[in-house]
């Protein structure tokens, strides 16, 4: 199924090792899990979240994606991409007060035919209420929408066709990843029998909750859990210490960005210098993708122009 966009160049999952004195310390075996695409913004979590959203779209005859996002958002970059690619209609609502020409974000949107239509704060707070939903689909009935980040049903059933526990050197006892808005996270509990360990990258207690309202009844509760201790101040926020572990992980070929997969990854670091992962001897890491979120940390001037080559791995 993951070749199944003639469109796009999706390559099957690629695995790389990690070999970092942290991990031979504590005896840990990481394998980092890439699905690299082209156009780049496909790439991670994204076109597995979408496909089954753009198979909807077909099936009810739509002419399009409506969707929720951030200005900065890399779901916002991907529904702009995939609809672009695929001739289809794309429209967020967007937190903004107004639209900045020169976020690259945007411009990349832009590019690629998305509309906007503004939301404040507060509207945006409105984002996964139910009349807010239908005010939305009804304006829009020729697109389908689309919950923030793709997190719903389809979304989750898309992370779900990835086999993240086979790495090349067997088994992993624990599959790690960044978490947000919890559908890929629903996705890979479903899909794994291994235990899976969600780091969040933002502050948002309620994440568990929509998990499990994406995850089937047999799913074993404990199969699965959250942790909540390195979103830093909240999201995308990032500390010196984090960045500079992104810049590390540049020099073993790992490229990260510091607001989903390389805090999601630093978490998982501390967690194994802890000891808290000792039972596990080889672990997955789910790369996220995301990485054109950095364009938008150089335009804000929140990481310099050297940092950006090097996280973007030159
Ligand atoms: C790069 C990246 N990693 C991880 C996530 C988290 O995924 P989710 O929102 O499905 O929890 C996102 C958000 O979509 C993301 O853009």
């Amino acid at each position: 199924m993951l070749d199944d966009c003639t469109l796009f160049t999706i390559k099957k999952p690629s695995w790389q090792q990690v070999k970092h004195p942290i991990l031979i310390k504590n005896n840990i075996d990481l394998w980092l899990c890439h699905l690299q695409t082209r156009p780049a913004q496909l790439s991670g979590n994204k076109w597995l979240k979408l496909k089954h959203h753009i198979a909807k779209v077909k099936a009810e005859h739509k002419h399009g994606i409506v969707t929720f996002g951030g200005a900065f958002s890399n779901h916002i970059a991907a529904v702009a991409a995939a609809c672009a690619q695929l001739g289809l209609k794309s429209l967020t609502y967007l937190r903004a007060d107004s639209v900045d020409l020169n976020n690259p974000t945007i411009q990349f949107c832009l590019q690629h035919g998305m509309r906007f239509h503004l939301l404040n704060r507060a509207e945006y707070r409105l984002r996964n209420d139910d009349t807010f939903c239908q005010v939305i689909t009804n304006s829009h009935p020729e697109l389908l929408l689309v919950a923030e980040g793709g997190s719903s049903s389809e979304g989750a059933k898309g992370v779900a066709e990835l086999n993240l526990t086979d790495t090349p050197n067997g088994k992993a006892s624990l599959v790690a990843l960044a978490t947000a808005s919890g559908g890929t996270l629903a996705g890979v509990i479903t899909a794994n029998k291994s235990q899976v360990l969600g780091i969040a990258a933002v502050k948002d207690s309620s994440i568990a909750d929509r998990v499990k309202q994406l995850l089937p009844q047999e799913v074993n509760a404990t199969s699965w859990s959250i942790n909540m201790d390195y979103t830093d101040a909240g999201y995308a926020k990032f500390s010196p210490e984090l960045l500079a572990f992104c810049r590390e992980m540049a020099s073993y070929n790992v490229h990260v960005e510091p607001i989903y997969s390389g805090k999601a990854l630093y978490g998982l670091f501390k967690l194994i210098e802890q000891g808290q992962l000792n039972k596990h001897k080889r672990i997955c890491f789910f790369h996220t993708g995301g990485l054109q979120g950095l364009d938008g940390l150089l335009y804000r001037n929140l990481i310099s122009a050297n940092d950006y080559k090097i996280l973007m791995g030159g």
